[in-house]
């Protein structure tokens, strides 16, 4: 893999599926199906983070207006998960202090047009450190592409650290079962 290393499987540790099932389906925010809404979300959702605010934020989606995608097909649920990973992954991932973390959830036929996420430059100066965990059981048409690095139907638990964290991503659920991802950004002791 170029753009990203396998850390560990969680899934003896963690119970993903329960942790799934209890989140409440009116949870979470839809991914906007335009750049300008995209933008605004990051204004009004991810900037909000207290521990954001007043930082510099490296803004960049240029993805979205090259991706040519169906915009019925782009739809993401978005859910906050900081204290949910505070709780359970410390201990597997070391954390010191959870920065930003995030469950999406993509149903079958939904996907993302390649972009990259909001960073904020705090971030960068802590050493924070981000991870991908598949939350869902492998499923086929299960996609999430992270740079060069290509993960279909991902093992449930696996755990992925991003070498970049303004790396070029996408997700795309091609298969017939919701697509769970948790995306973390920490830092560590
Ligand atoms: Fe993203």
């Amino acid at each position: 893999m170029k753009n990203s290393t396998y850390i560990t499987n969680c899934a003896e540790l963690v119970d993903l599926d329960s942790i799934i099932d209890s989140i409440p389906e009116s949870k979470g925010l839809l991914t906007p199906k335009s750049y300008d809404l995209w933008m605004e979300r990051f204004d009004k959702d991810i900037l909000s983070i207290e521990k954001c605010n007043g930082a510099e934020c490296h803004k960049s989606v240029k993805g979205w207006q090259a991706s040519n995608m169906n915009i019925d097909a782009i739809s993401v649920r978005c859910i906050d998960a900081r204290d949910m990973v505070k709780d359970t992954f410390s201990e597997i991932l070391n954390i010191k202090e959870v920065l930003w973390a995030e469950f999406s959830q993509s149903e079958p036929g939904k996907m993302l047009p390649h972009h990259c996420d909001a960073i904020m430059d705090d971030w960068i100066e802590a050493g924070a450190k981000k991870y991908s965990i598949f939350a869902s059981k492998a499923e086929p048409g299960h996609v999430f592409i992270l740079g060069e690095d290509h993960y279909c139907q991902p093992t449930q638990g696996d755990i992925i650290e991003w070498h970049d964290m303004c790396e070029w991503h996408t997700g795309m659920n091609f298969g017939i079962k919701s697509k769970w991802l948790l995306n973390v950004v920490v830092t560590t002791n």
